[in-house]
């Protein structure tokens, strides 16, 4: 019998490098659709992908996201996972309760080192910088109600010593992000 094709619902912060990855992997397989990317930010690049992808978007405010109405928005879609891609903001408690080990996160440093409140994005590479750390990495795991601290999933190193801004270092988690969450994200959905 053929496997129905499976709904993953996006939420992204900004840029949306990493949803489009996502998107563009799943156009080309049976297994999954990006049904729909949520976006607490109405400027934010990862929209004008959604355009150009042809993906129903939604945006929210923080209002709406803790007070029930971006769940009761997120079950038209029915989700099977939720994927965090550069999804800045914390996840409310009652949607991780009404969809339990079904939403995912992408954290762009080798948890459980540089987590926790405050740690996303710039500020990640700025630490990993300041420490003269010689490697990084990036950390896929579910989502549970504190900060980067649900269970791994997987983790990739990259060495980074010849790396002298914090840019240079986005740029190497994001190669690494780019190359393996598409395929994480597959194995966990036909698991
Ligand atoms: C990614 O590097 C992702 O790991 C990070 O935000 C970036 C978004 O990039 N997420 C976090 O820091 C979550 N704590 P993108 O918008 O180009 O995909």
């Amino acid at each position: 019998m053929l496997n129905r094709i499976k709904n993953i619902v996006l939420f992204a912060s900004g840029s949306g490098s990493n949803a489009e990855q996502i998107v563009s992997y799943f156009n080309q397989k049976n297994s999954a659709r990006v049904v729909g990317i949520f976006s607490n930010s109405s400027n934010a690049k990862v929209l004008e992908r959604a355009k150009r992808l042809n993906v129903p978007t939604e945006v929210f405010d923080r209002i709406e996201l803790n007070e029930g109405n971006v769940l009761e928005k997120l079950k038209l879609y029915k989700p099977d996972l939720i994927v965090l891609a550069g999804f800045l903001w914390k996840f409310p408690e009652h949607i991780i309760k009404e969809y339990p080990n079904k939403i995912i996160n992408i954290h762009p440093a080798l948890l459980p080192n540089y987590g926790g409140k405050g740690m996303y994005g710039m500020h990640v590479h700025q630490a990993v910088l300041k420490n003269k750390d010689k490697e990084t990495g990036i950390t896929i795991h579910y989502v549970n109600e504190n900060y980067d601290e649900g269970e791994f999933i997987f983790q990739k190193s990259v060495n980074i010593e010849g790396c002298n801004t914090a840019s240079e270092i986005a740029e190497k988690v994001h190669v690494l992000e780019h190359k393996y969450f598409p395929a994480v994200i597959e194995q966990i959905i036909k698991s």
